[in-house]
């Protein structure tokens, strides 16, 4: 289970909510690992859909709000978002290619673990530093 915490918020409501909605979802999807493999399967998917979803459109939203805002460090911003957005891909391939078809259940676990420790820490961490910065300093009339 990860906590919402003060350092996660940023002040800006409608990224707030993004935010919330990706760690309600993630915790209740790491609440559900005990089922058999065939709900687990079901329930990663689900997630993997979920996350594909959140990077069109969280992340794009996110940039657009920081161009609007003239945020000084969009570009290097933007290229950490394509870089998260490749090791889902990256993931999802790697799911499809030898998870999905087989009946190993460590294996199975495996992936979630890393899918757990690689990306989901790293999005949060991301959260944490880099979308923190992105209203510290901005021009509220520029909204
Ligand atoms: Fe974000
Ligand atoms: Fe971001």
């Amino acid at each position: 289970m990860i906590k919402w915490s003060s350092e996660l918020e940023l002040g800006y409501p409608e990224i707030d909510i993004h935010h919330r909605v990706f760690l309600k979802t993630i915790n209740k999807f790491l609440q559900e690992l005990d089922g058999g493999i065939d709900d687990l399967k079901e329930n990663l998917e689900n997630l993997l859909y979920f996350l594909t979803d959140y990077v069109e459109t969280h992340f794009s939203e996110e940039e657009a709000i920081q161009k609007k805002i003239n945020y000084s460090a969009y570009a290097e911003h933007k290229q950490t978002h394509q870089k998260l957005r490749d090791e889902l891909e990256g993931l999802k391939r790697k799911y499809w290619e030898l998870v999905h078809d087989s009946s190993d259940l460590f294996l199975l676990k495996l992936f979630i673990s890393n899918l757990k420790e690689d990306l989901i820490n790293r999005w949060i961490k991301h959260t944490k530093n880099e979308d923190q910065l992105i209203f510290l300093n901005y021009d509220e009339d520029a909204i």
